[in-house]
């Protein structure tokens, strides 16, 4: 498919065929009488949030994943939060624990980041505890071998996209723009994993174009809608946009000014469609990975 004279990296359709081996897989977990089920903590009113774990619940269903939600009001309290991931920690029947975030503002950055690492690394399928983070960095590499615990979705799910399109990425120089826990650091210690030669660059960064002017992949994080403009990159780039925003015309778009970098680039994920989907099939991914571990 292209668009301009980018191909058009379709995440709707990578995520399709990914959700169809997954959907293969648990059905031969059913034949072992496991039903693999995925516990989602939501905490508070957030619009987003709640539209996120529709589409999760929506993706568990289509492939056959149980789920149960945990929806708290805003006033809760952290000591609540930690029981309900202690129980779910010893319910043998949950094999992934997911804490929607971010929690409400009420809780600080470190009470947040405490409600996850308190998930059991064997259950993180988020892939977001300080263990999981670890063992990309010093794991041999594949992908899914079980010493390597879980790599967190979005990340996972923008590797998959790369490889569909680009095959092998041994040394193609890669700028991760962000450097965020759950999206930036992971994928630039994936991609380093994947032998790319890896620059991450964040909002301190001097001179973000000059490191995109030899970049051959350019994975966008940086959280600021349109940030990137056409001028600022080569031709060949291979751009995945990990940014969802709402502008006042009702419209998504991503962290790429899609319809003039679209124009010029060698390929490019679209926004909607791109890195969403496969987030959600990552996860349902990581789900049935721990399901089929706890044979
Ligand atoms: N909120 C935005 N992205 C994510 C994610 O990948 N995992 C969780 N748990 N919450 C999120």
């Amino acid at each position: 498919m292209t668009q301009g004279t980018a191909t058009l990296i379709n995440g709707t359709q990578i995520a399709k065929s990914l959700r169809q081996d997954i959907k293969t897989r648990v059905a031969r977990l059913k034949e072992h009488s496991i039903i693999p089920k995925l516990a989602v903590m939501l905490v508070g009113g957030h619009p987003p949030s709640e539209i996120y774990v529709k589409y999760k619940q929506k993706a568990a269903k289509e492939v056959g994943i149980t789920t149960e939600i945990h929806h708290f009001e805003e006033s809760v309290d952290l000591d609540t939060l930690y029981a309900c991931v202690d129980q779910l920690n010893h319910d043998s029947s949950v094999h992934g624990i997911l804490v929607q975030l971010p929690l409400p503002k009420k809780f600080s950055s470190q009470e947040m980041w405490s409600v996850v690492e308190r998930v059991f690394p064997s259950k993180d399928v988020d892939g977001l505890h300080p263990a999981n983070q670890g063992l990309i960095s010093f794991s041999n590499g594949a992908a899914h071998s079980p010493e390597q615990g879980f790599v967190a979705c979005t990340p996972l799910g923008c590797l998959h996209l790369l490889k569909t399109h680009l095959g092998d990425l041994e040394g193609l120089h890669a700028v991760v723009i962000g450097r965020s826990r759950i999206v930036g650091q992971p994928m630039a210690n994936l991609l380093t994993k994947a032998n790319a030669t890896v620059t991450l660059c964040h909002s301190r960064t001097r001179d973000l174009e000059r490191h995109l002017q030899i970049a051959d992949v350019i994975v966008v994080a940086a959280g600021i809608p349109k940030l990137i403009k056409a001028h600022t990159v080569p031709e060949k780039a291979v751009i995945i946009d990990v940014g969802i925003h709402r502008l006042e015309d009702g419209r998504l778009c991503g962290d790429v000014d899609f319809a003039e970098v679209s124009a010029k680039v060698s390929a490019i994920s679209p926004v909607p469609g791109g890195v969403g989907p496969m987030t959600i099939a990552s996860l349902m991914n990581n789900v049935c990975l721990a399901a089929e571990r706890s044979i």
